[in-house]
């Protein structure tokens, strides 16, 4: 087992050596989307490494050309469901904000303020900003995020798990 630590959650985490960050996010109840089920073509499960990058197993190909896509990208961003545990004293922590997965779950929200910030399912990216008021046209300019949806949970569909 090695030990991690979760900004926002006190207590350290224990996690069986190799195994992925995300089922050590995900069992202490951190809202991960998964929207491709864990194959490393999405940004729902983007994390970034504040400590310990070394006790993680090392970039694969497909986690460097997601990582590649999103927006909010910094040296130490990781996707949670690629990267394993090898060592104790790595420390994460989560962006903040909702990623959209169906510009139809924003129907409920019309003429309301975002209560955060609403994001892009794979590349991460801003498409409404915190206080922002959410119009049915600007739900209407989301539109494509449907089609990215779809397209990408049928590529997740085609890639078997490692
Ligand atoms: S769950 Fe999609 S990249 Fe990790």
């Amino acid at each position: 087992m090695k030990s991690i630590h979760i900004d926002g959650i006190g207590d350290p985490c224990l996690v069986k050596t190799d195994h992925r960050l995300l089922e050590v996010l995900t069992e202490r109840g951190v809202p991960l989307t998964m929207a491709c089920g864990g194959k490393g073509l999405c940004a729902t499960c983007h994390v970034f490494v504040v400590e310990g990058s070394d006790n993680l197993s090392k970039q694969t190909p497909r986690e460097e050309r997601a990582l590649k896509m999103l927006a909010d990208r910094r040296p130490n961003s990781r996707l949670a469901c690629q990267a394993k545990v090898t060592g104790d004293g790595v420390r994460v922590s989560v962006p903040s904000g909702r990623y959209l997965l169906d510009t139809g779950d924003l129907g409920a929200l019309v003429g309301r303020r975002a209560e955060e910030a609403i994001l892009h399912p794979i590349d991460g990216r801003l498409l409404i900003a915190p206080g922002k008021i959410i119009t049915r046209s600007r739900i209407q300019e989301l539109r494509s995020v449907d089609i990215d949806v779809a397209e990408m949970k049928t590529r997740s569909l085609s890639i078997r798990r490692r």
